[in-house]
């Protein structure tokens, strides 16, 4: 679809996946950073896994936005439900070094379960590229993944935002999100301080 000359799509094999991997990557200061060590890492080495299918970031639970004008990726969403089948066999890539294993095991699995015990779609990652940010991407882009939640009938959308990132709270709570939970202790390098983090939940039925 386009709006406002934005592209928002799923994106395919052919789309450039070492820059949706750079995206992802940019969406937390904390997981990825230990998890791949480096952007550089990141790109090489999570993109060609958006390729599998049960896959946390299967290319099927990512939706993209893309600039016309310049035909540039600026945007990603992933968002997961009870209904993706996220049985990827992670026992390869756990092996693979300490930061896998520890990611996979305390983070990605944990998600997953969650996941697929719930009621509600859950937004894990959103992130709009440095040099885009300030128009109404990262806004657009929600409001269109939300519209097609809604239509598939989910009541609420969830997500976990860092207490520190005061812009994305202020975007989640004009789309409608509020925090439901206590801040708790999200996910960082084993050895560093965890980040305070909440949850937030939009009732997207009533929207
Ligand atoms: C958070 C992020 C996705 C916002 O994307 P964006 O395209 O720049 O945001 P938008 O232009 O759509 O902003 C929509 C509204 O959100 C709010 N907002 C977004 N970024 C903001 C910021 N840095 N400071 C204050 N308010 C902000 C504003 O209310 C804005 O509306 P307004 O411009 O009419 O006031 C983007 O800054 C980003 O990718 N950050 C790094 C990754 C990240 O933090 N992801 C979220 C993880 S939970």
């Amino acid at each position: 679809m386009e709006q406002n000359n934005l592209i928002i799509r799923k994106p395919t094999p052919e789309d450039d996946l070492e820059k949706i991997a750079e995206l992802l990557y940019n969406t937390d200061p904390y997981i990825y950073p230990y998890w791949f060590e480096s952007v550089e890492k990141c790109r090489k080495e999570l993109a060609p896994l958006l390729l599998e299918d049960k896959f946390f970031f299967s290319l099927k639970n990512l939706y993209i936005s893309i600039e016309p004008t310049d035909n540039e990726i600026v945007g990603v969403v992933c968002i997961l439900d009870k209904n993706c089948d996220l049985s990827y066999d992670y026992s390869e890539l756990k092996k693979k070094n300490e930061r896998y294993a520890f990611t996979i095991e305390n983070y990605i699995e944990g998600l997953i379960k969650e996941v697929k015990e719930a009621d509600f779609a859950y937004i894990s990652n959103v992130c709009v590229d440095a040099n885009y940010r300030g128009r109404h991407i990262g806004k657009t882009m929600l409001d269109y993944v939300i519209d097609i939640y809604k239509k598939k009938l989910y009541d609420h959308i969830v997500l976990d935002v860092l207490a520190e990132n005061p812009g994305a709270i202020k975007l989640y709570q004009n789309l409608g999100f509020e925090q439901f939970t206590e801040i708790f202790k999200g996910f960082n390098d084993p050895k560093k301080k965890r980040p305070d983090v909440f949850s937030m939940e939009s009732k997207i039925k009533n929207r």
